[in-house]
């Protein structure tokens, strides 16, 4: 019996042991991101863990990676705080975009309100964006330089004032993943597209996403490869990086270019991602721990994938937790769904709503139009008294 641990426990997480589980002889155990290095290192000692997998950035900022390899636990799938900075730190990742010749949008690190001002002059159009974690919430795309100025003393009462001031990009966006080994990646053949802001048509606040699918149409296989030898790689061999490598696009007329990188998978196109893989990612991250992830491979099968994101009403503001969930069953019975948890608990024999975003429903099927309708036929089983709010335009475009 193989013994694999996922630190985190929400719909991306879920999507990942989900898929580990594969494998016939493995067994999956999940344990709160918010615990502590220490606590998980007894947890991996305790249960003789053989693959310990970190879903989201915070524990990752904290170095978990590096505490656990410090007390001689090797067996860890994740970047070190180091490496983590490639999403941490805005300014960091800037950096070595300029320096491998990655293309960006124009940008200009601040650390004073000066600093900021001269900035947000030097573009039409402005995006100002903090310099740490924000959990997606720390960047505001703006109209004008007028909106910029106006949305300033907010922005800056949130983070402070090390500020990366950018100019703002047009274009469709889309995220490719791969699972980097230090010097090489074992890149997805597909691209996902997330939906970010709480309403159709992307309108709202962000939120930390409503749905995903992929294939994405528009990202051929020769720009998926581009991308995978020009800008996946090269940040791998400069920072010896490795985990899973998230990298943010955007088409634009200019050709396309990265808005971010994160150290982990996306959340949720993790879902629609684990959908389509016919085998379980065992064997590519065992080997990418040993440096050998290209024997591995990542097959896909033919077809789409489809998540909607169901949530509470309120959210992401406020929101009433507890209510009883009626329906996963039904529509896990579609033939082709699967439901993810994101924020529910089992409690007195049914499940209850725990979280601003509460089910991942997400489809496999022959093409997209078709993965899109069984995801929405299987959304409309389930319920929570007072209905929940869910986007209707996910892949539509
Ligand atoms: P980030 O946290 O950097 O991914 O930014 C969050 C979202 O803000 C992205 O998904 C984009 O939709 C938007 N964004 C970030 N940077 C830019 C930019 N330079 N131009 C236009 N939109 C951007
Ligand atoms: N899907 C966006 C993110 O994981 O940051």
């Amino acid at each position: 019996m193989k013994k694999i641990l996922i630190v985190g426990t929400g719909g991306r997480e879920h999507a990942l042991g989900w898929n580990l589980s594969k494998d016939r002889d493995s067994k999956i155990l999940y344990v709160a991101p918010e615990k502590t290095s220490r606590e998980v290192a007894e947890l991996i000692k305790k249960e003789k863990i053989e693959l310990t997998i970190i879903g989201p950035e915070e524990p990752l900022e904290r170095g978990m990676v590096d505490f656990l390899n410090m007390n001689g636990i090797q067996n860890v799938f994740g970047p070190t705080k180091e490496m983590t900075k490639l999403e941490s730190d805005k300014f960091y990742s800037y950096d070595l975009m300029e320096e491998l010749g990655i293309p960006q949008a124009r940008s200009v690190k601040c650390f004073h309100l000066f600093d900021i001002k001269k900035a947000i002059k030097m573009f039409e159009k402005p995006v100002l964006k903090y310099r740490g974690l924000a959990g997606g919430k720390g960047v505001k795309v703006c109209n004008s330089q007028k909106e910029a100025m106006e949305d300033l003393n907010l922005f800056l009462r949130k983070f402070g004032k090390d500020i990366l001031v950018a100019e703002r990009l047009y274009g469709k966006e889309f995220s490719v993943f791969g699972i980097a080994d230090g010097k090489n990646v074992l890149p997805f053949k597909v691209a996902f597209q997330d939906y970010k802001r709480l309403n159709d048509g992307d309108i709202g606040p962000n939120t930390g996403g409503m749905g995903a699918y992929g294939p994405v149409q528009f990202v051929s296989k020769k720009l998926l490869k581009k991308i995978n030898e020009e800008i996946m790689i090269p940040v791998v061999r400069r920072t010896n990086y490795r985990g899973f490598l998230y990298v943010g696009m955007i088409l634009t007329e200019d050709g396309p270019k990265v808005i971010e990188f994160n150290a982990r998978f996306g959340d949720p196109e993790a879902q629609p991602a684990m959908m389509l893989l016919k085998d379980s990612l065992y064997v590519p991250l065992k080997l990418s721990l040993e440096g050998k992830v290209l024997e591995s491979s990542l097959d896909l099968k033919d077809g789409a994938s489809c998540c909607v994101v169901l949530a509470l009403k309120g959210y992401p503001e406020n929101y009433e937790i507890g209510l009883p969930i009626s329906g996963i069953e039904e529509a896990e019975k579609i033939e082709g769904i699967k439901v993810f948890h994101a924020g529910t608990k089992f409690e007195n024999g049914s499940w209850k709503t725990n979280g601003g975003r509460v089910l991942d429903v997400t489809s496999y099927s022959r093409g997209l139009p078709q993965a899109r309708d069984l995801a929405y036929q299987a959304a409309s089983k389930i319920n929570i008294p007072g209905g929940f709010h869910h986007r209707k335009d996910i892949a539509l475009f």
